[in-house]
């Protein structure tokens, strides 16, 4: 356990908006700060932090809590782990949870070895081994300054140079398979190398730790890159390359420029085009388009010139758009791809077309030109509705009308014919959306609830109602199980004279709905702030203890009804009379 003042010590220092920045883009509006929600796929920003509270909450997803909940959920660790990671970013010294390394966690241990392994390449690449590897680097004009920023390395011919180098610096071999960079020899014991003889690029995750290895083959092997398997500290499909590297001028720029290949990376990097990251040659995932959307709002395709390099641009156009990215596509020409356009035409070029890149609906609208013959009148038709196709799914009037200008040029049609295409396909599109529209009915807005986020919000946010609760209410006054489940925590906690409820209460609580139920309220509530703290407080007693009263009343109502059908006067004249005191 780590000790209780330090925790404090370092939820005080934080400061929930520096840290939520690292990884969320947030504008200040009004009091609090609100932003694109980095847990959900959202258009409209609902994600809100509050820097009066030191506290965040997602009106979409509903998730929330402190900093410490912020760190847990956005790095997928565990509160010791966020504490301790904070610590570090304060300089505030926070004690080793478990003492020695024996018990550290199996991430922690991958992460050691992936380190030990890039350092092991690093070093072979540096000596006599890399002869062969620097003067490839050298041909595809790599510097010795980029190798040192991406900590390019190179895997020795043999079979287990990398193996027997990590079991003497003490690795267990069999962790040394999980982290996917050994395989376990068929039939026989031990293990040999996964990568031999290639060039290493090792992958990091956004904070820099390396987490997987990509391997170039130096002539021409195949595959000519070999790649890490997923691990429990790797997983492709929500990794994208070099984003360690170049996160803080994506943000800077507002937008990113994303590659397919490794070297077309590094390649823009070193002449400049720092804003970028790479896909590395797979379909792009929901998880990569999230994680991009934390850094920037625009994202420009740098993909391959290639019909295959168009597709994938086109496909991930649409994803991008779903997780509220712009999109523009970068028209490349004089290489096959951004390392040899930068390399042949020069970094100028590269920048022009980066520059020029075309919003994403002029793209689609031109590729469904050039797909098609438009000598023939067939041909122009299915143009068409492909066209129409795509400008269907756009709201902006103006926008529409342009490209259909543009469209019936090309097609030898007047604009009309096209927005005529357009409107019949969009309400078509737009029907059917309506259909599948499940619309939420809003929850009843009773007092009762309002009352008991009400008296939550100013127990968590302050000493003195916590001790008005102590005189004046029980845990059966309220009702909603989050509620109950915050009060019950609340009369069994001892809290320490400085700690705030809030905090503690964010940190202790049993369950995921009370934390979420309990950051919704802290957010939006500015109650404990007014002078008029007790006489709000007092106003929601009333309601708990009316609405406790009402449905006694109904209970006893009902309880009469019965004994009077059974002709049980007795009974009947008893509920009576505790109805008349419970009504007077
Ligand atoms: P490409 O085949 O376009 O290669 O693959 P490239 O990037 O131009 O490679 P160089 O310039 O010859 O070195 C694009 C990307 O797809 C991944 C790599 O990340 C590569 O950079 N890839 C490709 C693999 O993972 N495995 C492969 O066998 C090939
Ligand atoms: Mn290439």
């Amino acid at each position: 356990m780590i000790p209780a003042e330090i925790i404090e010590e370092i939820r005080n220092k934080a400061d929930i908006v520096k840290v939520v920045s690292e990884y969320v883009k947030i504008k200040k509006r009004g009091k609090n700060y609100l932003g694109s929600c980095p847990f959900h796929s959202e258009k409209d920003p609902s994600f809100t932090v509050s820097p009066d509270k030191q506290i965040f909450h997602c009106f979409g997803c509903q998730e929330g809590g402190n900093v410490f909940a912020f760190l847990m959920k956005i790095e997928n660790i565990g509160f010791a782990e966020a504490v301790a990671e904070l610590g570090t970013r304060l300089g505030i010294a926070v004690p080793q949870v478990s003492g020695s390394g024996a018990s550290k966690t199996l991430r922690d241990k991958l992460y050691q070895i992936a380190e030990l392994a890039a350092k092991f390449f690093e070093d072979n690449l540096k000596g006599p081994a890399g002869n062969t590897a620097r003067t490839y680097l050298q041909h595809r004009a790599i510097e010795f300054k980029t190798v040192k920023q991406f900590r390019l390395g190179l895997a020795p011919e043999g079979w287990d140079n990398l193996f027997k180098y990590l079991v003497s610096r003490g690795a267990d071999p069999k962790l040394i398979e999980k982290c996917g960079l050994v395989l376990a020899r068929e039939g026989k014991n031990g293990y040999y190398d996964r990568f031999r003889n290639r060039l290493i690029f090792p992958i990091c995750d956004p904070r820099g730790r390396v987490v997987a290895f990509g391997g170039r083959g130096l002539g021409n092997e195949e595959p000519k890159y070999l790649n890490s398997p997923d691990t429990p500290i790797y997983h492709k499909g929500s990794t994208l390359f070099g984003l360690d590297l170049s996160r803080d001028a994506i943000k800077r720029a507002g937008s990113a420029i994303m590659v397919e290949g490794n070297f077309d990376l590094v390649t823009p990097f070193q002449a400049g085009f720092t804003n970028i990251v790479a896909s590395m040659g797979t379909a792009l995932t929901d998880q990569q388009c999230k994680l991009l959307s934390r850094y920037c709002d625009t994202v420009i395709l740098a993909f391959d010139a290639d019909s295959a390099g168009g597709l994938a641009a086109e496909r991930s156009t649409e994803l991008f758009r779903s997780h509220g990215l712009k999109v523009k596509v970068a028209q490349l020409s004089g290489g096959k791809d951004p390392d040899e356009i930068i390399n042949k035409a020069g970094k100028d070029a590269f920048g022009k077309m980066i520059s020029d890149s075309l919003p994403y609906l002029e793209f689609r609208v031109r590729r469904a030109l050039s797909r098609h013959d438009l000598k023939e009148i067939e041909s122009r038709s299915r143009a068409l509705k492909e066209i129409a196709k795509v400008l269907a799914a756009e709201k902006d009037e103006f926008t529409v009308r342009e490209y259909a200008k543009l469209a019936a040029q090309a097609l030898g049609t007047d604009p009309d014919t096209v927005q005529a295409e357009v409107k019949r396909l969009g309400q078509y599109a737009g029907a059917k959306g309506f259909k599948s529209l499940s619309r939420v009915t809003a929850k009843p807005n009773s007092k009762v609830v309002e009352a008991e986020k009400n008296l939550i919000a100013l127990i968590a946010r302050n000493k003195e109602g916590l001790a008005l609760f102590q005189q004046y209410l029980t845990l059966d006054d309220f009702s909603a199980t989050e509620a109950r489940t915050i009060i019950e925590l609340l009369q069994t906690a001892k809290l320490g004279q400085s700690q705030e409820p809030a905090h503690f209460l964010l940190e202790n609580l049993p369950d995921e709905a009370a934390r979420k139920y309990l950051s919704a309220l802290l957010v939006r509530e500015n109650l404990s702030q007014t002078e008029q703290f007790e006489v709000i407080f007092a106003d929601c007693v009333k309601v708990l203890k009316d609405e406790k009263k009402r449905q006694r009343v109904a209970d006893l109502k009902a309880e009469i009804k019965t004994a009077e059908k059974s002709q049980d006067a007795a009974r009947a004249s008893e509920l009576l009379s505790l109805l008349q005191t419970e009504i007077s």
